[in-house]
């Protein structure tokens, strides 16, 4: 077991937080008013998994009805099984039918303050952007309904059938939802890739998904600037040749390189086509979306989520956890990218059935200054609000004068998700933003279970900083060793849930025994989800990391491995060993140990730094940027054990003694004394 699991990492943790007075009233009624009833109902979730989730099911349109509400062949699980219908309807065509195609689905916010945008391109009736305020687009259910039955026509006429990957390779539009709604309404699982990913990431998993159509932008706003998105999917497309058809949307009016017969754009291909499209009639079990996500070997990996199951767990985790309540004036903010699976469920699949409007904001946190987030929560008198703790550390950073400006008092709950909390930033976060008046829900999960696992409820669950407390209704979590048993009171242990639940992953694309492997091998019967946590007297869970060689950077996680594959596919690297190490702002800060071929080894201080810079920048290139090494350390040697496996502790440790990487002057480390002096220990 991985050295993070060990007892004198428990913190004494002793504020609890019983949710605000006057919490219910203000949400419009919680849904879940007390731990009693919290726990009743968990119980029967439990006791009963095909009553609880058949009635929530029963809540959506269904083409045909399922025969049996859950199938478990360990480790595959089926759910609503036989039963027939579309995501897509339930978060469109249901709204319109039942009288809301007027109510606003989704709030969107440009990035630009002062951008005069004319033309091809924008949506129609968008206001045209005019100094002092931000582009914004409200979408009404039957306009999203409208736009994603044409762009679903589209990419008919590209030749996308039912069970066709779709890349998507965008910026924060709405258009990004509208292509991932098209895509589940014809039945072509979408394949998003995060628009900070390189050319390469979108080889790999074009290739990986046989991709034949990708859909992108000229470019993406970040920070003031354009991100080239186009020029990487035409660098991508030079490495393959898998992509027939890319549709490009007009946002940044960047120049762009054009291939006749393979590039299309948005608005041309979109207004010749068709308002008129039906759903393709879905099993509930057909493949929704892949989305890739990092693992402990190189190769990242294709989570595979159906329909039936995610459709309905989604609803009811953003139902309760962030207690949506329609025709309240809720506003509903997620922070995530919608490259992430946090944007998948909690800005497009979980809310649009929850009829509560989605916020979308295309943009950094940072422009045109710190207090933009708050900006946007007082102009659109947000109410839930749904953030990471890489956001929260940098906003505390940033200084509370920028949230001060701003009336926030519209907020009700408060999100957090990606990584464990800091105490000191969940302090932070409930006074300053919420005032002392907001529940903070720290909810725990993945891309793997595809919705909340273990997340306290706002109305229910006292709070107490850096838990995320108890498990979502119908799942089974515990933490227990190897053999599945139970670990003591505040003892760490393996995380594992020990019954399936409606929106778990239902496999890795392509790859059987990786999948069988990674989550259904190390404790029998039981899904492994890779952290390693401890549970307190009350029986509430603390993560305390993750148990493999994946390091959570700023709430991404990143293969140490990918990282490693990258440094060695440059010239000048011969091995390299990836580490974690802390970061005030990111949690944890990636530490690359290098060795050089000879040929480059040779050279000054200032070559050396030059060097690091350029292997930053093709990390960068080869992954994105969020996988550059925040400090590289050249070495003769890695340390390694007898059996040859490098010693990563060692690593740790080394690289965490730093206190500010940048300070870092030492060019050349020589291992070869410690390693000897710790081979016995390892070996
Ligand atoms: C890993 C999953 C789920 C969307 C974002 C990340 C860590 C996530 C928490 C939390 C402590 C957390 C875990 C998990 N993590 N949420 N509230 N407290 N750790 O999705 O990229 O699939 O990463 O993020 O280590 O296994 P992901």
């Amino acid at each position: 077991m991985s050295d993070s699991v060990s007892i004198e990492s428990v913190l004494t943790e002793n504020r609890v937080f019983e949710p605000p007075s006057g919490f219910s009233e203000s949400v419009g009624g919680a849904y879940i008013k007390s731990l009693d009833e919290y726990h009743a109902l968990h119980k029967r979730s439990i006791d009963d998994p095909e009553g609880f989730w058949g009635e929530i099911a029963a809540e959506f349109d269904w083409f045909e009805p399922w025969s049996k509400v859950m199938e478990w062949n360990l480790p595959d699980a089926k759910w609503f099984v036989g039963g027939r219908t579309n995501l897509c309807h339930n978060c469109l065509d249901r709204q319109v039918n039942a009288g809301h195609g007027d109510d606003v689905a989704m709030i969107w916010e440009g990035e630009p303050y002062s951008l005069s945008l004319e033309g091809e391109g924008r949506g129609e009736g968008a206001p045209p952007g005019n100094g002092g305020t931000p582009e914004v687009r409200n979408l009404t259910y039957h306009d999203l309904l409208t736009e994603t039955c044409k762009f679903a026509n589209v990419l008919k006429s590209c030749g996308v059938k039912k069970g066709d990957v779709v890349t998507l390779y965008m910026g924060m539009v709405p258009e990004l939802a509208i292509a991932m709604l098209a895509c589940a309404r014809i039945g072509a699982p979408h394949s998003v890739i995060f628009g900070g990913f390189s050319s390469q990431a979108i080889v790999d998993r074009v290739v990986d998904a046989s991709s034949k159509v990708i859909v992108t932008c000229d470019g993406g706003w970040r920070r003031g600037s354009v991100v080239p998105l186009k020029d990487n999917v035409d660098a991508a497309c030079a490495k393959t040749d898998m992509v027939k058809s890319v549709i490009v949307l007009k946002r940044c009016h960047n120049d762009v390189q054009w291939t006749d017969g393979r590039d299309h754009w948005w608005h041309e291909v979109v207004a010749s086509a068709s308002e008129e499209c039906s759903c393709e009639s879905m099993d509930s079990e057909d493949m929704l979306f892949l989305l890739y996500t990092s693992g402990s070997t190189g190769k990242p990996k294709g989570i595979m989520h159906t329909t039936g199951g995610y459709m309905v767990y989604t609803y009811l985790t953003s139902k309760y956890v962030f207690n949506l309540v329609p025709d309240r004036d809720q506003v509903f903010w997620c922070t995530a990218d919608i490259g992430w699976v946090t944007g998948h469920s909690y800005i497009v699949y979980g809310l649009l059935p929850n009829r509560v409007p989605t916020l979308m904001y295309e943009g950094a946190p940072n422009f045109p200054d710190a207090a933009r987030f708050w900006d946007i929560v007082e102009r659109h008198k947000v109410t839930q609000f749904y953030t990471a703790p890489t956001a929260i550390r940098a906003f505390m950073k940033w200084g509370d004068e920028h949230p001060r400006k701003h009336d926030l008092s519209s907020l009700k709950v408060l999100g957090t998700v990606g990584e464990p909390i800091n105490p000191e930033a969940w302090m932070w976060y409930h006074k300053v933003i919420g005032n002392e008046k907001c529940p903070i829900v720290d909810t725990w999960w993945q891309t793997e279970t595809g919705g909340h696992m273990i997340t306290p409820l706002p109305g229910a669950t006292p709070t107490v900083p850096g838990s995320c407390t108890l498990p979502f209704f119908g799942i089974d979590a515990a933490v227990v060793n190897e053999n599945g048993e139970e670990m003591p009171v505040n003892t760490g242990g393996l995380l594992v849930i020990r019954k399936p639940w409606p929106a778990m992953l239902r496999g890795i694309f392509g790859d059987r025994e990786r999948f069988i492997e990674t989550y259904f091998s190390r404790v029998e019967g039981m899904y492994l989800a890779g952290d390693s946590a401890r549970r307190d007297e009350r029986g509430y869970f603390w993560i305390m990391g993750r148990i493999d060689d994946v390091i959570n950077v700023a709430g991404h996680r990143l293969g140490t491995m990918e990282i490693e594959s990258a440094l060695v596919s440059h010239e000048s690297v011969v091995e390299a060993a990836v580490v974690g190490m802390p970061h005030e702002i990111k949690g944890t800060a990636i530490a690359a140990f290098c060795t050089l071929d000879p040929g480059h080894s040779t050279g000054d201080v200032a070559q050396l730094e030059t060097l690091k810079q350029t292997l930053r920048t093709h990390v960068a290139k080869e992954i994105g940027a969020i996988a550059k090494p925040d400090m590289i350390r050249f070495t003769d040697a890695l340390p390694k054990t007898r059996s040859g496996k490098i010693m990563r502790r060692l690593l740790r440790s080394i690289a965490s003694g730093d206190t500010d990487p940048n300070q870092d002057t030492t060019t050349l480390e020589d291992f070869s004394v410690l390693a000897k002096l710790r081979e016995s220990e390892e070996g």
